[in-house]
């Protein structure tokens, strides 16, 4: 029997990582995007986007094995694919809802194109959607072409886990895979893809696939809010919350993971989802009490580190220093990154921002323009009234007392708990870390 071949509609973070993924796994990989540039780059070799090992990966795939290809051509796809995944963008609109209209339009192109399609074909959502989407409003635009669910296509939904930075090895090592599925058919040929995979493979409703990927990322994001309760009030109460994670942490009932405290959660995923499922809630007359706190919590976090700041300097004229601008390590993702809420705070407080990030310099100047950019830490410290570390990239972990000895002033907020704080007040410089008293 010939192997799968398929499809990848969107050649964003979860579409372009899963595509070259499986292309490594020996599957021939076709992959649709509408933008030019992106197509060209990646038929180079050259991956749109940061995300670790993607290059060599690309590389491998693309030019020496010639297992994944782009294009802008959608039947080229289709020709080309016997399942195809919806990797498209789910924006939240204003009020926390998500916008389907890129999905649906993709889908009525696609059915319109399936008139003249004669094999069967899987379309397996792999973008966050609302429960009910799948079976909803994709099947309904994949059939205004006329063709049948059921007897001339299939449906799945088969959400994604992967963590930008990580993504690669998160997906060649899940702790699960969820296929959702109406039919059996469409359920096996999903499910062969993965057929190398040890971990448990779980055969759920489309709807239930689609609330499991929307439940998981609320339920992370709950942990990393409840975790900046915890550390807010250890503050006050002269307790380390590195101590009270790894001591709830070790009870597996808990576990470790998603209890480092901080600035709070940013990224293209936990804002967006928690907002979505919090706006279904009240759709469906089942308003959660949990979610708005939870993001209530993490709209406040970010500037605690103001709050930490103000009680040693008056913040009007002074020249602050933001160390790490992307939403979290490893990625140049700046979306809902916490450093714009702190950034424009600061400015708004009249302060002088500079700000540096290692790999996020180009991303951050259009998320934060108001601030200055610079290309390294001694820059961004020399001259600083103080300082203020944002992202836990692995080179500030190194940082001491001669670094911050740049400085003009001798104030160190640190937002995500990594910096040598003994040694820097030992020092003489005046420390303050989220979730730590320091005297
Ligand atoms: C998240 C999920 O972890 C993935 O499983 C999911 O596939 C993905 O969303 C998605 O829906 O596409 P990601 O947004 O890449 O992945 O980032 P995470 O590593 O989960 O971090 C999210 C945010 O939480 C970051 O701002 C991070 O700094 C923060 N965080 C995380 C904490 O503040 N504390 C923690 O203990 C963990």
């Amino acid at each position: 029997m010939s192997k799968t071949r398929i499809g990848v509609i969107g050649t964003g973070y979860v579409g372009l990582v899963s595509g070259a993924c499986f292309a490594d796994l020996g599957y021939q990989v076709t992959c649709l995007d509408i933008v030019p540039e992106k197509v060209e780059k990646i038929n180079k070799g050259i991956p749109p986007i940061f995300e670790n090992g993607l290059g060599e990966l690309l590389l491998d795939v693309v030019l020496d094995r010639k297992l994944l290809k782009a294009t802008l051509n959608r039947r080229e796809v289709l020709d080309n694919s016997d399942v195809i995944f919806f990797a498209l963008a789910t924006p939240s609109g204003e009020d926390g809802s998500i916008n389907l209209d890129i999905m649906v339009n993709e889908a009525t192109a696609i059915g319109e194109e399936l008139r003249t399609i004669d094999d069967y074909k899987v379309f397996v959502v792999k973008s966050t959607v609302v429960p009910g989407t799948t079976s909803g409003v994709i099947t309904k635009a994949l059939e205004s072409g006329g063709k049948k669910l059921g007897k001339d296509f299939g449906i799945a939904m088969n959400p994604e886990f992967l963590m930008e930075g990580v993504a690669i090895d998160n997906f060649a090592n899940p702790d699960r895979v969820v296929i959702g599925s109406n039919d059996d058919r469409s359920y096996e040929m999903v499910e062969e893809l993965y057929s190398t995979f040890t971990c448990e493979k779980m055969k759920t409703s489309t709807s239930a696939a689609e609330m499991i990927k929307y439940a998981s990322n609320s339920f992370l994001a709950l942990k990393v809010s409840f975790i900046n309760e915890i550390a807010n009030m250890s503050e006050k109460l002269g307790i380390d919350v590195g101590d009270v994670a790894r001591g709830i942490g070790l009870d597996v009932r808990i576990s470790d993971k998603f209890l480092r405290a901080g600035i709070g959660f940013g990224g293209s995923c936990f804002p967006k989802d928690v907002k979505a499922l919090n706006y279904l809630s009240q759709d469906l007359n089942a308003a959660s009490k949990i979610l708005p706190g939870v993001l209530e919590v993490n709209k406040q976090q970010p500037l605690r580190v103001i709050e930490l700041l103000e009680k040693h300097i008056e913040i009007k004229d002074k020249r602050i220093a933001l160390l790490g601008l992307a939403f979290k390590p490893e990625t140049d993702d700046m979306r809902e990154a916490p450093s714009i809420i702190i950034s424009d705070k600061l400015i708004e407080k009249g302060a002088n921002v500079v700000g540096y990030d290692p790999i996020a310099k180009e991303s951050a100047k259009i998320a934060v323009p108001d601030i200055k950019h610079v290309n390294s830490v001694d820059e961004a410290l020399k001259g600083a009234d103080a300082a203020i570390l944002v992202t836990e990239w692995k080179e500030f972990r190194k940082l001491n007392a001669d670094n911050f000895r740049l400085m003009n002033g001798k104030i160190v907020i640190d937002g995500r708990r990594i910096l040598n704080w003994q040694e820097l007040i030992d020092k003489g410089f005046t420390v303050k870390v989220i979730g730590q008293s320091i005297p």
